[in-house]
């Protein structure tokens, strides 16, 4: 396979403002050593990031589009880091992931920006996936029962429905509620700048119908 190309790396600005406050309450949820699944890495750098922070995790990135693949690749080539997988092409959706067990699964600004199967799916995959009390985190911009949506954030969903009539924010009730039917209970919810939330689940103690353990 030819080495990848360093121009295919890709920069977010979002994940220039939103990986330090993501770090600073992930890192510390994190188990001491093991493997993370990273769900929808897009340019990758949440990715190298947090491999660089701990050396004695080893992180797997993942996304569906081959853009971003070709990108994670690149910063992967670039930075030489021993703990950081080559990327995986993985859509939250489909019934098989190309991955079996993992002890923590990260998701960050996917869920509004994918049709409902794909929150499914992440669910249902990670549930999967994680051991008994295994961290699923996620990220991303939601409506809250009883709080006001951020008129930036009413803006953005419009905007994401014009742009895909499936995408737009979710409500963090019907998240919770997809989590817990494939055994994942909430355990916090944190309020984010610039108001985003990060969520953070863990797999419950007893497995329920359906999120069947992957080998
Ligand atoms: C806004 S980007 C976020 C990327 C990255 N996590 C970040 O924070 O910069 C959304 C990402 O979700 C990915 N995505 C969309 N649908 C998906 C699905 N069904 N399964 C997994 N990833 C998906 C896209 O390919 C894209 O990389």
């Amino acid at each position: 396979m030819p080495a990848p190309s360093l121009e295919a790396r890709r920069s977010a600005p979002a994940v220039a403002r939103n990986r330090g406050p993501i770090g600073e309450l992930l890192l510390p949820l994190l188990p001491a050593s093991g493997l993370v699944l990273e769900i929808a890495s897009g340019t990758g750098e949440h990715a190298v990031h947090f491999a660089r922070q701990t050396p004695r995790l080893t992180w797997q990135p993942s996304d569906p589009t081959p853009e971003a693949r070709a990108s994670i690749a690149a910063w992967i080539a670039a930075e030489h880091l021993p703990n950081l997988r080559p990327p995986l092409a993985l859509d939250a959706a489909a019934e098989d992931w190309p991955i079996g067990q993992v002890d923590a699964v990260l998701c960050v600004n996917m869920i509004h920006i994918s049709p409902w199967e794909a929150t499914l799916g992440l669910m249902r995959g990670a549930a999967a996936r994680l051991p008994e009390g295994g961290l699923l985190f996620i990220y991303g911009p939601f409506r809250q029962d009883h709080v006001p949506t951020a008129p930036s954030n009413e803006a953005f969903d419009a905007e994401l429905k014009r742009s895909n009539p499936r995408w737009g924010l979710r409500n963090l009730a019907d998240v919770e509620a997809c989590a817990a039917a494939s055994g994942l209970a909430r355990a916090q919810v944190l309020e984010m700048p610039a108001n985003n939330l990060s969520v953070v689940f863990r797999k419950a103690g007893t497995a329920s119908p359906g999120s069947g353990a992957v080998p």
